[in-house]
């Protein structure tokens, strides 16, 4: 039985004084969960400030990024250790939007986005395998764009990102790894993937796992599902037998939204 996590991924939202007030809400309603492991993931700038906020609570802290070196001249970037000192335990690590792949924003602005947030498969990998030589455990994500899904290429895709992710990990390295399947066109534009298809999608990343670390292992890991989670659809989602929670995003920004999920996934979970 895999405990569910619900993380709520902030994304480039909440000033200092909003994470906290956001922050507190949910570790009031959601501190001391114990049926579902509970992440936020709030902007780099209020890292502090959140784990400040759920201090002795049983939420965990992560960030939405970093970057493998470990110090130096890599102006705007932030490092594991970094990380690790604002209080967090995991990352976020090849968000789409990370890989310049948006589901809801024009073609023309994309191409310019994908030149500023350049994530790639290799540079994915690296940053794991930094990630859990710092001691911070991954939440990788990956997903089809609709472009894709429509070329029938859904499977290729998101196996291919899953074999890329962690080329050259042990089983031991990748056992404690959090996954994520986000479907690139559901994130943000309110389209949900439909349970069943989001469960054969997971279960073909489980199957994924099991060639590189065995079925054993594969089994144990965490697969998120993440895509336009509300609280509306999130019973059906966390109902289906591959997905083990959700990470989400526009309906983590309020506290009850999030707190809502937060107790489906428990209930359904147990
Ligand atoms: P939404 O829940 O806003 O669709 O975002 C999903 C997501 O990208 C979480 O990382």
């Amino acid at each position: 039985m895999r405990t569910p996590i619900m993380a709520g991924n902030w994304k480039m939202n909440c000033d200092n004084e909003q994470a906290r007030e956001l922050a507190a809400a949910i570790a009031q309603n959601a501190g001391d969960m114990q049926d579902c492991g509970v992440i936020l993931c709030p902007p780099a700038t209020a890292l502090t400030m959140v784990q400040a906020a759920i201090e002795g609570t049983n939420i965990g802290l992560a960030a939405q990024n970093m970057f493998w070196e470990e110090k130096g001249a890599y102006t705007g970037e932030l490092s594991g250790p970094m990380l690790r000192s604002c209080g967090c335990k995991y990352v976020i690590i090849g968000h789409s939007e990370r890989r310049g792949r948006f589901g809801s924003v024009a073609d023309d602005f994309t191409a310019e986005l994908q030149k500023i947030f350049g994530d790639s498969d290799a540079s994915v990998n690296r940053k794991i395998k930094a990630a859990l030589s710092y001691g911070l455990t991954p939440i990788v994500c990956g997903g089809e764009l609709l472009a894709e899904r429509r070329a029938g290429q859904t499977d290729s895709v998101v196996k291919g990102q899953v074999q890329a992710a962690i080329a050259g990990l042990s089983a031991e390295q990748i056992s404690p790894i959090i996954c994520a399947y986000e479907p690139v066109w559901a994130i943000g534009t309110g389209e949900v993937c439909d349970a069943g298809e989001a469960n054969r999608v997971i279960g073909l990343i489980r199957e994924t796992l099991a060639e590189a670390v065995g079925s054993a292992i594969a089994e144990q890991i965490r697969i998120l599902y993440g895509g336009s989670v509300k609280p509306d659809n999130v019973r059906g989602l966390m109902e289906a037998p591959e997905i083990d929670g959700g990470l989400v995003g526009g309906a983590s920004l309020k506290a009850d939204a999030f707190c809502e999920l937060i107790a489906v996934a428990a209930q359904v979970g147990e």
